[in-house]
């Protein structure tokens, strides 16, 4: 298999005829569907990376005393490549992936690929396994770009090597049925205030959370969302996505404090909203506010906007609106999928063609 290595194709894709991987598109739903293709791109220690390549998906030889490996040293990102009516493909913000990326590589000591190179990798990948975007309204590619100390190594310290690597898989919903929330209080996804690593996407982040999770999830809950580490009082995120609450025509979110994840979907929702005529308030957000509010929901690339059906917060349940024409979290929803999918005319050059 050669790689295409066409990139910057100004001409309409031509939606009929469009070559599909043989797959049932119906289907998808969040979890690895392997592709054709991977990007890598490799760099020693002190050096910039410079030349990648598409290889075939598969796995990778990695030496069992890698700095991903031993110590955790790695990042990773999502971002999603959707197929619009008329056969374009859009990515949604890349930039702000790249960005993300590199705060979070200076953190763990590591070098990142500059915006371009990011970018370009990422529209690379998405034309080498272009039969696997799902037709319009039928899912998405989910990128995921990984960065991380492939060299091998002892002692603690910044790994000689570095690899970063894209991968995707078609998806679907990733959360499936309506959402119930537990409040997890006795563990924490990331210590609060500034100086920990919550605000990056470290790999590191996201196995703290299963404890939670798979207890909530046994227990009959969809997910877990976390308090903040200091107080317990105030709410942070779940396992998998930022959170906002409604009350009246004001909606509450907690504000970006070294703590929670500087979601992309979360900031484009701010600017959404704000735009509709809402006031944003990101702030801190207590177990108070969010018990009373009258609507809530969760935001993220994976989740894109989705509304909580019920939180339980100790012996309390308080369950949300989730449907009918006030829900707000369903017209957000409508208006920042109709932006990605280009059904909606994107006036802030958000969608990057590929
Ligand atoms: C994303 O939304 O891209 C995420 O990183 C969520 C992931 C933990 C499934």
């Amino acid at each position: 298999m050669s790689p295409p290595s066409t990139l910057g194709n100004d001409k309409p894709e031509s939606g009929a005829g469009e070559n599909y991987a043989d797959i049932n598109w119906d289907d998808l739903g969040f979890s690895l569907v392997p592709t054709d293709y991977m990007y890598v791109m490799k760099c020693a220690k002190g050096d910039k990376f410079s030349q990648g390549s598409l290889v075939p998906f598969g796995n990778i030889q990695i030496s069992p005393s890698a700095g991903i490996l031993n110590y955790g040293q790695g990042l990773f990102e999502g971002l999603k490549a959707y197929r619009t009516e008329d056969g374009r493909l859009l990515l949604f913000r890349p930039a702000e992936n790249a960005q993300r990326m590199k705060r979070g590589a200076d953190r763990l000591c590591m070098p990142s690929p500059s915006n371009d190179q990011f970018v370009n990798a990422v529209k690379q990948t998405v034309l080498a396994n272009k039969r696997w975007v799902p037709p319009p309204g039928r899912g998405s590619l989910y990128i995921r770009p990984l960065l991380m100390g492939t060299g091998a190594m002892l002692g603690l310290g910044p790994s000689p090597e570095y690899t970063f690597l894209i991968y995707c898989s078609p998806v679907g919903s990733y959360h499936k049925g309506v959402l119930n929330f537990k409040v997890e209080d006795k563990l924490y996804r990331a210590i609060s205030g500034n100086g920990g690593t919550g605000s990056i996407k470290s790999v590191t982040n996201y196995a703290p959370v299963y404890a939670a999770m798979t207890d909530a999830k046994a227990n009959g809950f969809s997910d877990v969302l976390f308090l903040d580490s200091a107080t317990g009082k105030y709410i942070e995120e779940a396992t998998a996505c930022n959170l906002f609450v409604v009350k009246g025509n004001t909606i509450f979110t907690p504000e970006i404090d070294g703590t929670i994840l500087p979601g992309i979907t979360r900031k484009s929702i701010i600017e959404i909203a704000t735009d509709m005529g809402y006031q944003v308030m990101e702030g801190a957000v207590s177990v108070e506010q969010m018990l009373g509010a009258d609507e809530m929901f969760c935001t993220g690339t994976a989740v894109v906007v989705n509304p909580v059906a019920s939180v339980t917060y100790k012996e309390t349940r308080v369950d949300y609106k989730t449907a009918g024409p006030e829900i707000l979290s369903a017209k957000l929803r409508t208006t920042l999928v109709g932006l990605q999918t280009g059904c909606i005319e994107d006036k802030k050059s958000w969608t990057v063609r590929i």
